[in-house]
C-alpha cells in the first residue's frame, strides 16, 4: 500500500479561550467571525490533505489565512486543537514529547522566511546543525554538510561566517542544513518570499532540480501564484482559515482570482468560473 508522505485530517488550530468549545462550535457551523467576537481566532479550519512521496505540495494564500500554523503542525512546532497528522506511518499528533522529538529529527526538516543561522558559527557548521542535534559524529556531519552546501551553489563559503553572506546566500545555507539533514519531508514556509526577484527564480529553478534528484516531498508555503504555479505539483488553496480548493497547475485548473474570489464557497471544488482559454 502506498502511504502518503504527509496526512492531514480534520485539522483544526484555534487561539485564544477554551479553543475545544471553538471547535465544536465551528463543527456545528459557526462562523470565523463569530469566533472572533468572543476573543477566539480561528486560524486553521478543518483542513485535509495529503502529499504523496515525491511530490511538490503548494498551500496558497494571503496574510492572515492560516499558512504557517497549518505547517507547523505538520512538524509539531503547534500542537493541533483537533484533528490528526500523519508523517508516513507516524501519527504525529499521538506522540510524546521524545517521540516528536525524533520524528522531527529524522524525517522532518523546515526552512523559514528568515532563516535564522547561528552567527558565532561558520557557515558550515551552519549547514551540519541538524545533524548535530542528531548526535552526529563532527566529521562524517561536517562531510555532509560540504556536499549539501555544493548542491545549493555555496561552495567556498563553508568557512566564512553567515554575516559575510547576502540574504539570499543565508537562504541557500538553510536549504543545505535541510538537504544535509536527509530527511524525507521538507516543509518551506515563504523561504523565497524575501529574495529579489532573479534570485528567487533561481532558486526555484534549484529546487525543483533538487527534488527531481533526491525525490523529496515538499509542502511549500507562498502568497505568489507564479511561484506556486512554477514549482507546484498541487496547490491549495487556503481562504480564512479554510482549505478552499487543491488542484493542479495548469490548464486543468484555470486558478487565476481564485485565492480572493468572494464568490467560491468553503466547500467548493468546481474549477474557477472565468472561461478556460482553449
Ligand atoms: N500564536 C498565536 N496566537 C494568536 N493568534 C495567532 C497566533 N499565530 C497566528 N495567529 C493568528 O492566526 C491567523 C493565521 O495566522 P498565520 O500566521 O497562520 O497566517 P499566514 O497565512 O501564515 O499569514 P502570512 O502570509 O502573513 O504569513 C492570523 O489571524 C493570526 O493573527
Ligand atoms: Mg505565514
Amino acid at each position: 500500500m502506498n502511504v502518503p508522505a504527509v496526512q492531514v485530517d480534520g485539522l483544526f488550530k484555534v487561539f485564544g479561550r477554551r479553543p475545544e468549545d471553538a471547535v465544536a462550535r465551528l463543527r456545528e457551523g459557526a462562523s470565523a467571525a463569530e469566533l472572533r467576537a468572543d476573543g477566539s481566532t480561528a486560524a486553521v479550519i478543518d483542513a485535509g490533505f495529503s502529499a504523496e512521496p515525491g511530490e511538490i505540495f503548494v498551500v496558497m494564500g494571503l496574510s492572515g489565512s492560516g499558512k504557517s500554523t497549518l505547517i507547523r503542525m505538520l512538524n509539531g512546532l503547534l500542537t493541533p486543537t483537533a484533528g490528526r497528522v500523519h508523517i508516513g506511518d507516524t501519527e504525529l499528533t499521538g506522540l510524546d514529547p521524545a517521540g516528536l522529538r525524533r520524528v522531527r529529527q529524522e524525517h522532518i526538516s523546515m526552512v523559514f522566511q528568515h532563516f535564522a543561522l547561528l552567527p558565532h558559527r561558520t557557515v558550515v557548521e551552519n549547514a551540519a546543525y541538524a545533524l548535530e542535534v542528531r548526535g552526529v559524529e563532527r566529521r562524517t556531519r561536517l562531510a555532509a554538510a560540504r556536499e549539501a552546501l555544493d548542491l545549493v551553489g555555496l561552495q567556498g563559503w563553508a568557512d566564512h561566517r553567515p554575516d559575510e553572506l547576502s540574504g539570499g546566500m543565508q537562504q541557500r545555507v538553510g536549504l543545505a542544513r535541510a538537504l544535509a539533514a536527509e530527511t524525507d519531508v521538507l516543509l518551506m514556509d515563504e523561504a523565497f518570499s524575501a529574495l529579489d526577484p532573479l534570485i528567487r527564480r533561481e532558486m526555484q529553478d534549484q529546487l525543483l532540480e533538487l527534488q527531481r534528484r533526491f525525490g523529496k516531498t515538499i509542502v511549500f508555503i507562498t502568497h505568489d501564484l507564479n511561484e506556486a504555479m512554477r514549482i507546484g505539483d498541487r496547490i491549495a488553496v487556503m481562504r480564512d482559515g479554510r482549505i478552499v480548493r487543491t488542484g493542479t497547475p495548469g490548464r486543468s485548473w484555470p486558478i487565476r482570482g481564485t485565492s480572493t474570489s468572494p464568490a467560491s464557497s468553503p466547500t467548493s471544488t468546481a474549477p474557477a468560473s472565468s472561461p478556460r482559454p482553449t
